[in-house]
């Protein structure tokens, strides 16, 4: 490599370290269910665990930093689970923060269990989602947890009677607001009929298109749409998010958070990592819709 390219492309680290620099607020807020207002880009603690997100972090103390970083950088919104660690994500969320900052909404998560690495299983029985949400609210030091999502469906509970008991739990103000998780639409409206639903959290990413359908309906019903896996965990890629990169001299992973803030205004990402130095390079990406549009990349 010539000194000169060498010399660009240090430029070009500048200025990406420059550009880096940013906060969640850039991206706007949004309502969960005219109750709560969060900054339109959060943070996903889920790997903030061991591999197969199975027991503690390899790096606690890199985790905790991760956490408060998020909090600095304007993040309100950390979503977790029960079944991550089991229990260890939340736990780590009350070190990191406890006590809360008091616009920090935490939205936990329960129906799926973890018994091992890489492995799921379902129970969103009325009895489990009762003990799952007394636990989550012992392990985060909450009287109330602000958005609990149901995991997934079970297949062999009624989705109603899950969803009947986190409208019980929110009568007996252990939940404020409900949320659902890995659903269809006929799902989201099956669950109206029961409780309002202030967010639903589905795959979905600049490469990941399959709950399209979903995201319009949740626009159309002013339900935020939590996309997970909005990375592809850090893989995402396509042809015009590469073009559009370079042309910006931005990271493809800020340019496919740019993309899914720009999809829909009820889009809510949640890019989850276990490194200060790419949360605040996702974090940046709050900024970034102007200089999509003009590298035109909004399809
Ligand atoms: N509802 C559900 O069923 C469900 C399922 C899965 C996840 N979730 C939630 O969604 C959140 C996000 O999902 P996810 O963690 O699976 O996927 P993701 O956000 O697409 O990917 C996270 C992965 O991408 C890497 N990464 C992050 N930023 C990067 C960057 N700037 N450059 C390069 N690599 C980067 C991280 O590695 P490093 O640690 O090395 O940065 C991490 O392994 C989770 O934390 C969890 O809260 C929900």
């Amino acid at each position: 490599m010539s000194n000169q390219n060498m010399g660009n492309q240090n430029m070009g680290n500048q200025n990406m370290s420059e550009q880096n620099e940013g906060s969640a607020s850039l991206a706007g807020t949004i309502s969960l269910g005219g109750k709560l207002s969060v900054h339109r880009l959060g943070f996903g603690a889920m790997r903030l665990t061991g591999d197969g997100i199975w027991g503690p972090p390899k790096d606690r103390k890199a985790a905790l930093s991760v956490l408060r970083r998020a909090v600095e950088l304007g993040v309100n919104f950390i979503d977790t689970a029960d079944s991550y660690g089991p229990h260890v994500n939340e736990e780590l969320i009350a070190e990191a923060l406890f006590p809360y900052p008091k616009d920090l909404v935490i939205a936990t998560k329960a129906g799926w269990n973890r018994p091992g690495p890489n492995q799921w299983t379902h129970d969103a029985t009325p009895a489990h989602l009762r003990k799952a949400v007394e636990g989550s609210l012992k392990r985060l030091r909450l009287d109330r947890i602000d958005v609990h999502q149901l995991h997934a469906p079970d297949p062999v509970t009624p989705f109603e009677a899950s969803v009947e008991t986190l409208a019980e739990l929110q009568r007996e103000g252990k939940i404020r607001c409900v949320a659902l998780s890995n659903v269809t639409q006929e799902h989201i409206e099956r669950a109206r009929k029961i409780v309002p639903i202030v967010s639903v959290q589905n795959r979905y990413s600049f490469a990941d298109r399959e709950w399209d359908y979903v995201v319009d309906y949740c626009e159309r019903n002013h339900i935020a749409f939590i996309p997970w896996f909005p990375l592809g965990a850090g893989r995402v890629a396509g042809e015009i998010l590469h073009r559009v990169a370079k042309a910006t001299q931005r990271g493809s992973m800020q340019v496919a958070l740019a993309w899914l803030l720009k999809r829909s205004r009820v889009i809510l990402p949640i890019p989850g990592t276990s490194s200060v130095k790419h949360l605040e390079e996702n974090i940046a990406a709050a900024s970034l819709e102007e200089t999509l549009q003009k590298a035109d990349c909004c399809e």
